[in-house]
């Protein structure tokens, strides 16, 4: 047998893709089109790696569950000890549902509502009580509050202290500051910067951090900083780290008792396109300068989103037709941007490659000896001219009926999928070895109208 390897976890075999042991065109027929699948032994791949390059700093791991929030995986990241970064009530549940300890989770978010601090603070506040129980068959009720909220603005950290309060129950925090460092990404995802509408600028935070010690049931353990994604090198972080830590020790030096430092997410992937940091790489930069004060009893958090699922995820698409236009060769498929927005909005590069070929890549990129290529845009089916996931690529002729892959989808893929004209959202599904689970079905069209109807009473 013929085999190379896009990546460890996506191998062609006599030129036809496989997810871990799993054939990329049976999945497609079984589950249909478009489909996301994940890989397990991937995701844990990635999770130990991260895990491993950062040992010396202890760090709890969050998953920004953003990136991929399907409760299965989840549950495969929670299974390996990992807490969950959530930014919303509804990433909450979520986080909750994979069976995380809701100690290591943190909540950020620049938008938090009264009722979605409420349920982080008791899950006798969750909107899911008595609807939905977890898999031990527990309600939300008995779950305890999240482990450490992410403070964005001073109006939240007074909402927050007064529900805490309301409640009795302790409310513990960390300040998210804005350093003004550029992390250097998209414009979109750019967050550090002082123009950006997230966390508190260095000096206003020293002051909201020293109030913050009047209250009762809000403590301020630490502060948080998150610059952007998908950042490429090291520098960032520890420009911003330098900035964080000088503001700690001048915070601590009068008694703040500051014991927590959260350095965020963000840690870049390969597309194809360029080669980003290793997990090893960051380490490399960002560990020195907190392996010391670790020991002292420095607490650290880490927000890996992408890192963990994006090169794990695999977009499968069919051909429904293929268009020669007069400047350009079309090729329609049934995914577009409304399964996977990243190329439409921020002009991201995703690998495609057919699922059978007789040119298998080697890596995320057509292979050097490759014959008869010719210029294509994979389109989708939509009503907008942005509906693309690449344009002006060099790919093998394909027909009707052929199934494409679109490489390094799991991360920011089906979370931000919609169902933009109608289209109901993809299935996903997880892989583990031989093993297929199907974690999510096909939306029904159905689903898209009945409480439309129901609310005029319809149906
Ligand atoms: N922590 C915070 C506070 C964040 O805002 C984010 C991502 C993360 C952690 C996780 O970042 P990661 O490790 O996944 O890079 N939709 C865009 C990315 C938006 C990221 C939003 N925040 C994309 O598709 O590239």
């Amino acid at each position: 047998m013929h085999t190379t390897n896009v990546l460890p976890h996506c191998t062609y075999r006599d030129g036809s893709l496989h997810i871990d042991e799993v054939g990329a065109e049976d999945l497609a027929e079984r589950f249909g089109t478009p489909l996301y699948v994940y890989s397990a032994t991937g995701i844990r791949a990635n999770f130990t790696r991260l895990a491993g390059a950062f040992m010396a700093l202890k760090p709890t791991l969050c998953y920004a569950l953003k990136a991929c929030g399907n409760v299965s995986v989840c549950r495969t990241l929670a299974g390996l000890g990992a807490g969950m970064d959530v930014v919303s009530g509804g990433e909450l549940e979520r986080a909750w549902l994979s069976g995380v300890d809701m100690s290591k989770v943190v909540f950020a978010g620049v938008g938090k509502t009264r009722e979605e601090i409420a349920a982080a603070l008791s899950g006798a506040h969750s909107p899911l009580k008595g609807i939905v129980k977890d898999g031990s068959g527990r309600g939300p009720e008995g779950r305890g509050a999240v482990g450490m909220f992410n403070i964005e603005s001073e109006g939240e950290l007074r909402r927050i202290a007064r529900i805490a309060e309301d409640l009795k129950v302790e409310a513990r925090a960390c300040i998210r500051v804005n350093p003004d460092v550029d992390a250097h990404t998209h414009k979109y995802t750019t967050t550090g910067k002082s123009e950006n509408k997230f966390g508190i600028a260095i000096a206003r935070a020293k002051e909201v951090i020293e109030a913050a010690r009047a209250h009762a049931y809000l403590k301020v353990r630490g502060v948080h900083v998150h610059l952007g994604s998908p950042i490429a090198t090291p520098k960032p972080y520890m420009e911003a780290i330098a900035v964080v830590l000088a503001m700690m020790d001048e915070l601590n030096a009068k008694g703040a008792e500051l014991d927590t430092l959260n350095i965020g997410g963000g840690y870049g992937i390969d597309y194809g396109l360029s080669t980003p940091a290793t997990p090893e790489e960051f380490a490399a930069g960002i560990v020195p300068l907190l392996a010391g004060r670790v020991a002292y009893g420095l607490r650290v958090f880490m927000e890996p989103g992408r890192c963990i699922v994006g090169n794990t995820g695999v977009l499968l698409t069919r051909v429904q037709y293929v268009k020669i236009g007069d400047k350009k060769r079309f090729v329609v498929c049934d995914a577009g941007m409304h399964t996977l927005i990243r190329p439409a909005l921020y002009q991201a590069h995703h690998f495609v490659w057919p699922a059978r070929t007789q040119s298998p890549p080697t890596r995320l990129a057509p292979p050097e000896n490759a014959a008869g290529l010719v210029g294509t845009d994979v389109v989708g089916p939509l009503c907008e001219s942005s509906d693309f996931l690449c344009q002006d690529r060099p790919l093998p002729v394909v027909e009707e009926g052929a199934v494409l892959a679109v490489f390094c989808a799991g991360a920011y893929g089906m979370s931000m999928a919609s169902t933009y004209n109608d289209h109901p959202k993809p299935a996903e599904v997880l892989v583990d070895g031989t093993q297929v689970t199907l974690i999510r079905p096909r939306q029904e069209l159905h689903e898209l109208v009945a409480s439309e109807l129901a609310a005029v009473g319809v149906a």
